[in-house]
């Protein structure tokens, strides 16, 4: 990763060992974030043999990136999208589990006594400057329809032209809560291991999974990594997105503890504060766009910074990073089995709002495993079909997806390694292959190859994060060819010049 973001600055990296050799468990988790953590603690508590396999290290990839808000509300296209797409009924089943995995999280922070900074706060959407008058009221009427406290009033530092609050979400520090959970496990029933990446899993009666370390053979398997790894038809469903984060600190004063949805033309701004090793900081997160398609995306923390500078007092910037996220193209989440009779749960398309339905995910897929009725699990199905809510939102983005893979194959680029400046990223073709080649700050040139190996796209620079990012389905790789996340299971092809 490049930016880390405020949490990562806050706490030590874990320690748990590589796997090495073969291991059995009743469950494997294919991920250490917050999906996979609450899953593993749920299913080791209620006897379960659990094994956590990590890629790298315990919430280190979206969990730590997120802005630690959690709320029963829905952002993106919002609770009256629900509504419209499929029920009222259905809307309040999705905001009452949501409100169930946030007080989950509030459980397990008082019983296992973790420091996380968490807090119950409200939850205000508004605007300031009229944009986007008609989502606000859409979204006022679905949030009393879904049964949600609404209070008019708008607790922000400066006055605003519409809005309202729904009282009693809360915040917390995602990555200190996922560390202190994954701590608090039951150790006589999960063994967790880091720096261990999945290669390949076979299903059968018994499942194996793959790692660069060994091998764990399990009845079930849970893909907690965001986005499930490898070929799952749910990716043609869902689009990934990446969205940018600020933290700056203020020389007047704070606005109140809350989850602050500003407005803007097509998008909200989220805004909170936070209590950071660098001092009191207020953050904002927006500007978000399709993964690989905005190389330029230095502009996306600008337009943030000039956001807070026209809203606060701003003595200076202190924190900058990004994150990934997957829409669905009904916008509910994938949470269950992946098809019919497989052994692998998937747990996606969580959009923008991921550390609440990481939890829930981990809830009803942990109740499935153990056999107990979940209320919730049939509105977030893995394998449903919705051709009507889904029809516009699939279109667009298998639209999308086709016309990045065929583009840029059709696009030479005439350019040498020598136009290839420092901290810049250039898909070119060398020997008829495409390459994609970085020159880093030492004046090094990494060369790799630019197919994705996932389903072949070809990937794009990213400036911000000195990445290289697929505009299909959202994998991201090192400037050495690594995984960052994403579906794709191996690196990018290194290419040798010197042969
Ligand atoms: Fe699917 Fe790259 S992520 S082709």
């Amino acid at each position: 990763m490049g930016n880390l973001s405020v949490w990562r600055h806050e706490v030590d990296p874990t320690s748990y060992p590589q796997l090495t050799g073969d291991v059995q468990a009743d469950v494997a988790v294919i991920g250490g974030g917050i999906t996979g953590i609450t899953a593993a603690y749920l299913l080791a508590k209620a006897g379960k043999s659990v094994v956590v396999l990590e890629a790298r290290k315990i919430a280190e990839g979206s969990t730590g990136y997120s802005t630690g808000n959690l709320y029963a509300t829905i952002g993106g296209d919002g609770m009256h999208s629900i509504a419209s797409k499929f029920s009222e009924e259905k809307l309040r089943e999705v905001v009452e589990s949501r409100a169930a995995a946030v007080n989950l999280i509030e459980e397990l922070v008082q019983t296992n006594q973790i420091d996380c900074d968490f807090k119950r706060v409200p939850w205000s959407l508004f605007n300031v400057e009229g944009q986007n008058e008609s989502y606000i009221e859409d979204e006022r009427e679905a949030a009393e329809k879904a049964g949600l406290t609404v209070l008019s009033n708008v607790p922000y530092h400066i006055s605003v032209n519409d809005g309202f609050t729904v009282p009693n979400q809360a915040q917390f520090n995602p990555l200190k809560y996922t560390v202190s959970l994954a701590s608090k496990i039951d150790q006589a029933n999960c063994r967790i291991y880091e720096n261990t990446r999945v290669t390949e899993v076979e299903e059968g009666p018994v499942c194996r999974v793959q790692t660069t370390g060994g091998t764990v053979s399990a009845t079930h398997v849970i893909m907690a990594t965001h986005t499930p790894k490898g070929l799952y038809a749910v990716h043609a469903n869902m689009g990934p997105y990446r969205e940018y984060a600020v933290g700056a600190i203020l020389n007047g004063k704070y606005p109140e503890a809350g989850i602050y949805w500003e407005m803007q033309t097509s998008e909200h701004y989220s805004l909170r504060t936070y209590d950071s090793p660098e001092g009191r900081i207020v953050m904002v997160l927006g500007e978000m766009h399709k993964v690989g398609q905005k190389e330029e995306n230095l502009e996306c923390f600008e337009r943030l910074e000039a956001f807070l500078r026209k809203r606060f007092d701003v003595a200076s910037i202190v924190y900058k990073w990004s994150a990934q996220q997957y829409k669905p193209s009904d916008v509910i989440p994938y949470i269950g089995i992946s098809t019919g009779d497989s052994k692998t749960y998937i747990a996606t398309g969580f959009s923008a709002d991921g550390l609440t339905y990481g939890t829930l995910a981990a809830m009803i897929i942990s109740d499935h495993i153990l056999g107990i009725p979940n209320k919730w699990s049939k509105t977030y199905e893995a394998s449903r079909i919705t051709p009507l809510a889904s029809a516009p939102k699939f279109i667009k983005e298998n639209a999308n997806v086709a016309f990045e893979l065929v583009k840029d194959y059709l696009t030479t680029n005439e350019e040498s390694l020598q136009d290839v400046k420092t901290y810049e990223g250039k898909v070119m073709e060398i020997e008829g292959s495409k390459c994609a080649v970085h020159r880093d700050g030492n004046n090094q040139l990494h060369v790799v190859s630019a197919v994705c190996p996932h389903m072949g796209c070809l990937v794009h620079w990213n400036t911000a994060e000195q990445s290289w990012d697929c505009p299909c389905h959202g994998s991201r790789f090192d400037k050495n060819g690594e995984v960052l996340e994403g579906p794709a299971i191996n690196p990018l092809h290194r290419v040798d010049l010197s042969k």
